[in-house]
């Protein structure tokens, strides 16, 4: 049973796709297209006049998320009901409840699953207010450095740089997230363990690199006369390894309904933005987060962004067949930004077997990756406009700097040229550019769209998280597979043990494979 396939809005997008709108047609990009094919909520406008949709697509695509029961989906997610599954086959089999880390502000959701996981949330917001003001009271940490790697480290480094220019003068964050001995070396070189808070981030508590990681701390602590215990704190589910009142300063919990991709609004997230930031810099990124959650009920597809984001897609994933996407910030404070939506979509959805566990017969998950622009326009963008491929391109932008520094050069200001670039970039790719040089012809029609707001701060960058967060299940639910698991990423894992455990002549079970390859470590 392949139900994407078989829904009849597939039927009709397959033949629209066939004759797609042809942008490079004079009349086809005007401005009262570039008015129509645009969407607003939580203070971002939705700009996809460059896509290669019309009123017929648009129409279709809606029948799809109908067709696909999408929204009602969404809904169950938000309410608690069990969405991380895979039917008669054994599976993590539980809620996706990220939604209740920031349920807090107007319109809680009733239903009971979703209050009493709002109010276990609510209870470690409570505890890490307090945790808060003990140490900067005792003024006891100039220093913070995370520990953590994949979910528990993607979203809360990307969100601390994207709201960097709030950071407490007084304070210095530092992240280790490889195994690699040289990033942590070159970390604990940089800081004084006697006021360093160290937070280890594990939902498992059990992953290798982070585990490594806090015993080469914990070992330089011990050098140095520290004590654990008043340096360390965890963040992992409660009876993890570590979830253990001896050996930490304290000890925040997270839950297996929450995903590690998903988890940057809970503690994961809150601990860093609280210390670095300050406590009321995460409430605002946890309104907005919460703000867009509410909007993704809106039952308008129009006015519902992540569903018309992950609609759109669907279009250039499965009826145009692009296999990738690039996430393009126009914003520096966003660098780190498309290494989060990678994670968070590659991870969710790479994904070959639908919820039934049948191998599907339709693309799933695109290959995700970006860089901020216009830094991009200068090292990948050739590819984009005149490479064989056709890379759909999701802009983010904002009217206003967020630092308010800005300088007037030959008439604009650096945010204003920013802008003009972000814009001429969307123009560009879609319109393309004939010429009688070859070299100089640009095919155009080459999709993208715009996510523009106002500004960069903790509210909008809630919005922003909510809204990829959303885009993303709202695809699973249509394409019917299971966005919240990663049984892809064990494999790697159980082999690397393997060879690990030959490397300390711990397993004296033969691996010739991994013996070969280790045979060339001799120089
Ligand atoms: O290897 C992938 C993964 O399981 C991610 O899903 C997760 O975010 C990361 O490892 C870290 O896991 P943990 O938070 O349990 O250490």
């Amino acid at each position: 049973m392949h139900m994407f396939s078989q829904y009849h809005a597939t039927e009709k997008l397959k033949k629209l796709a066939q004759h797609p709108i042809d942008l490079t047609q004079p009349g086809s990009l005007t401005p009262e297209r570039i008015q129509k094919f645009s969407s607003a909520a939580c203070g971002f406008k939705f700009l996809y006049a460059t896509e290669r949709v019309t009123e017929h697509v648009m129409q279709s695509l809606t029948d799809l998320a109908r067709e696909s029961n999408a929204l009602n989906q969404m809904k169950q997610m938000q309410d608690g009901e069990v969405v991380n599954f895979i039917h008669n086959f054994p599976s993590e089999n539980r809620p996706a409840l990220h939604t209740a880390t920031r349920d807090f502000f107007e319109n809680q959701n009733p239903s009971e699953k979703a209050k009493e996981a709002a109010h276990l949330c609510l209870n470690e917001i409570n505890k890490l207010k307090a945790f808060m003001k003990t140490i900067e009271s005792e003024n006891r940490f100039t220093d913070l450095i995370m520990i953590g790697i994949g979910g528990s480290d993607l979203g809360p480094r990307a969100h601390f740089i994207a709201l960097q220019h709030l950071k407490k003068p007084n304070v210095n964050i530092h992240f280790i997230s490889n195994i690699d001995p040289d990033e942590t070396a070159l970390v604990l070189r940089s800081v004084n363990l006697k006021k360093t808070l160290v937070v280890i981030v594990s939902k498992t508590g059990t992953t290798l690199e982070t585990l490594t990681n806090e015993a080469i701390v914990r070992n330089r602590l011990e050098q140095e006369k520290l004590d654990p215990a008043k340096h360390i704190v965890t963040i992992s589910m409660p009876g993890s390894p570590l979830d253990n009142p001896e050996k930490y300063l304290e000890r925040f919990y997270i839950w297996d309904w929450i995903g590690g991709r998903f988890s940057t609004t809970a503690m994961v997230g809150g601990v860093l933005l609280s210390f670095a930031l300050g406590f009321d810099v995460y409430w605002e990124f946890l309104r907005g987060a919460n703000c867009m959650d509410k909007a993704t009920l809106n039952m308008d597809v129009k006015q519902n962004l992540p569903l018309l984001g992950a609609l759109i897609g669907i279009w250039n994933r499965n009826f145009l067949h692009y296999p990738t996407l690039a996430i393009i910030p126009y914003s520096q404070a966003l660098t780190r930004y498309p290494a989060h939506i990678q994670q968070l979509d590659m991870e969710s959805h790479g994904k070959r077997i639908d919820i039934y566990g049948n191998t599907v017969n339709y693309e799933t998950g695109p290959v995700i990756w970006g860089e901020p622009g216009t830094n991009a326009q200068h090292s990948f963008f050739q590819l984009l406009h005149q490479g064989t491929d056709v890379v759909p391109v999701e802009f983010i932008g904002f009217t206003e700097s967020q630092t308010g520094e800005d300088f007037k050069f030959e008439g604009t200001t650096s945010q204003e040229k920013l802008l003009a670039n972000l814009f001429a970039q969307n123009l560009a790719l879609a319109l393309g550019q004939k010429n009688d040089n070859p070299n100089k012809v640009f095919p155009g029609n080459r999709p993208s769209h715009i996510l523009l707001a106002k500004q960069l701060t903790p509210f909008t960058l809630g919005c922003l998280l909510s809204y990829f967060e959303h885009k993303i299940a709202f695809q699973g639910f249509i394409w019917n597979i299971n966005s919240f698991d990663q049984e892809g990423v064990q494999l790697g894992k159980v082999t690397a043990n393997k060879i690990i455990a030959r490397l300390a002549n711990k397993s004296s079970e033969p691996y010739p494979l991994g013996d070969a390859l280790l045979a060339n470590l001799e120089f």
